[in-house]
């Protein structure tokens, strides 16, 4: 099985990610990583760190002429405002002594871990809390868990997502797009995020981009914010990773939390979870039937997991994320100095990091297949998996 640590703060030196588990004999270079890096900076509403910060990786360990190793793989993403020396960024994160005389941060911002932060901590500055809550991690994240996106290639798994709407503008329903969706990822579901990284804000129809678009300039000359909701899918699935046997190795409770784990996300759905707390069983439940000499479902309402197992249908799941908390708009806040009530003070931000965060969402979903995958067919190399894989490819078919 595979796990991953990351570390860094947003504006340190750089953020650090360590990779251990991972198979021996993976194809593995940068740029598997990088064009997944990129993804997640693009989109509209996004603020103006995006203009200068290009992150790429760097392998320290665990990647051999561009092959893993088996050993822990080591990443590096330089932080650009950093080592450019913006703002100050060198004497205000300084591991050192030497950034004593900084000033700190005392007005805690609504919807952030400032608060929270400081009174858990004990800090008298908010600025170690805002560094590392900060989704800037998220670039980290999604270096690593691309490496278990690589894996999952080799056996023909695909993770794609597109984004369902921002602020009220886009899909209302499931039903809307499902078809659509459902036949892109007939090729697989990368073919499904290709397609919604044409539009900006990575909605698949062009006049509700459009729409969604619109909205988001309208948020950003009101000076406020905005969330929204992405679906993720995952193709090529096979039946039986994850297990109903101990609460902590169900599928679809691995899936939620990794959804939960990226900041600013507040629900999670798997299939049409939420419909099917209104609709009468009759309706929700997936009828069984033998294609092929295949076990299949003629509907997918479980979003391909039951019981807390794959069950061989693409897995279909729904992440919805708040408003991003920093705005031009004041809120009510309390210096923690001061005791003062007053409003909070603007900083660089995103308008809606929606269609980021569906990428990033990608990426952990990612991470969980692959590991759940490892933990049904063990093996120290990818030839090992490999046998072993096509070993149950056969087995499950019924
Ligand atoms: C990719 C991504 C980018 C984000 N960018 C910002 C941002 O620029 N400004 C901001 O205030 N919040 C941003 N957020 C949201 C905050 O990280 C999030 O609201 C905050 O951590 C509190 O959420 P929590 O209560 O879930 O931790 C972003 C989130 C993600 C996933």
């Amino acid at each position: 099985m595979i796990r991953y640590l990351t570390a860094g703060e947003s504006h340190g030196e750089a953020l650090v990610g360590i990779v251990e588990g991972m198979p021996a004999g993976l194809e593995l270079v940068t740029e598997d990583i990088d064009v997944h890096l990129a993804r997640r900076w693009r989109g509209v509403g996004r603020g103006g760190r995006s203009k200068f910060e290009t992150d790429n990786v760097h392998f320290y360990s665990g990647v051999r002429f561009s092959k893993t190793i088996g050993s822990p793989i080591a990443i590096r993403i330089d932080n650009a405002a950093y080592l450019k020396d913006r703002s100050g960024w060198s004497v205000i994160m300084a591991t050192d002594g030497s950034g004593g005389g900084v000033e700190a941060i005392t007005m805690p911002r609504p919807g952030h871990a400032d608060l929270a932060g400081v009174q858990k901590y004990r800090f008298d500055d908010i600025r170690p809390v805002i560094e590392r809550a900060s989704a800037r991690e998220t670039a980290v994240r999604v270096a690593c868990c691309s490496v278990a996106r690589k894996l999952l290639k080799v056996f023909g798994i695909e993770v794609g997502s597109h984004v369902i709407q921002i602020g009220g503008v886009g899909w209302d329903t499931p039903q809307e797009y499902r078809g659509m969706v459902d036949s892109i990822c007939e090729q697989g579901a990368e073919q499904l995020y290709k397609r919604a990284d044409r539009s900006g804000v990575r909605i698949l129809d062009d006049q509700l981009s459009e729409r969604c678009i619109e909205r988001i300039k309208k948020a950003k000359s009101d000076g406020d914010s905005l969330g929204g909701s992405y679906e993720v899918v995952v193709t090529g699935v096979p039946v039986g990773l994850g297990s109903y046997v101990q609460w902590d190795r169900r599928l679809d409770g691995q899936l939620a939390q990794a959804i939960l784990s990226i900041q600013g996300q507040k629900a999670v759905e798997i299939g049409d979870g939420l419909m099917s707390a209104r609709e009468p069983g009759s309706a929700i439940h997936d009828p069984i039937i033998r294609k092929d000499g295949i076990f299949s479902r003629t509907q997918n309402r479980a979003g391909g997991v039951e019981g807390g197992i794959s069950n061989g249908m693409p897995i279909v799941i729904r992440g919805y994320m708040k408003p991003i908390p920093t705005m031009i708009k004041p809120l009510e806040s309390v210096d923690i100095v001061t005791l003062k009530q007053q409003t909070t003070r603007y900083e660089r931000s995103d308008v809606t990091s929606v269609p980021a965060a569906s990428t990033v969402a990608e990426a952990t979903i990612a991470f969980v297949i692959a590991n759940a995958l490892l933990e049904k067919l063990g093996g120290d190399s990818i030839d090992e998996i490999q046998e072993r894989f096509d070993r149950l490819s056969t087995t499950v078919s019924g």
